[in-house]
């Protein structure tokens, strides 16, 4: 099968890397560039687990291939965290339990840190929202709500 030559940046690291027309962009992260905070749960576009930034719009990385991505920016739930330290974002999915198996979680992180660029006091219900693209079968939600409620309310007393 012809391969392609391709050229994308992830959480600011440039990389060049060869992919068939069929590879998708999560198999690209996970399998030839070590990115494995994007999980791979139904590879249909349901469950968000593969949720990535590219260009600054959230998308599934699964609906994606990697010959589509060439040029692009791209960031990953591994780029949330500055040197070893945790975003406001990551602490209040661990203080406030946002999380169980894991699965869901880098996708779910990326929906939320995205949707919190726009949204600096949004309702429950908006957040509620912003997640209606990531399934989670372990929480209930409400503790992931409750994280990503506590981290706007911490970044509004920033402001
Ligand atoms: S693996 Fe991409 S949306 Fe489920
Ligand atoms: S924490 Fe297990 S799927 Fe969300």
């Amino acid at each position: 099968m012809s391969e392609h030559s391709i050229s994308v940046t992830v959480n600011g690291t440039q990389h060049e890397l060869t992919v068939e027309p069929r590879t998708l962009l999560v198999s690209a992260l996970r399998d030839e560039l070590g990115y494995t905070g994007a999980n791979v749960g139904c590879e249909t576009g349901r469950c968000g687990a593969c949720t990535v930034r590219e260009n600054g719009e959230t998308i599934k990385s699964c609906t994606r291939l990697a010959v589509q991505a060439d040029g692009a920016e791209i960031e990953t739930v591994e780029g949330l965290a500055d040197d070893g330290d945790l975003s406001a974002l990551q602490e209040r999915f661990q203080e406030h339990h946002g999380l169980q198996c894991g699965y869901c979680t880098p996708g779910m992180l990326m929906s939320a840190d995205t949707f919190l660029r726009e949204n600096d006091d949004p309702s429950r219900e908006e957040i509620r929202e912003a997640i209606e693209g990531n399934l989670c079968r372990c929480t209930g939600y409400q503790n992931i709500v409750d994280a990503i409620e506590a981290t706007a309310d911490q970044l509004g007393e920033q402001r």
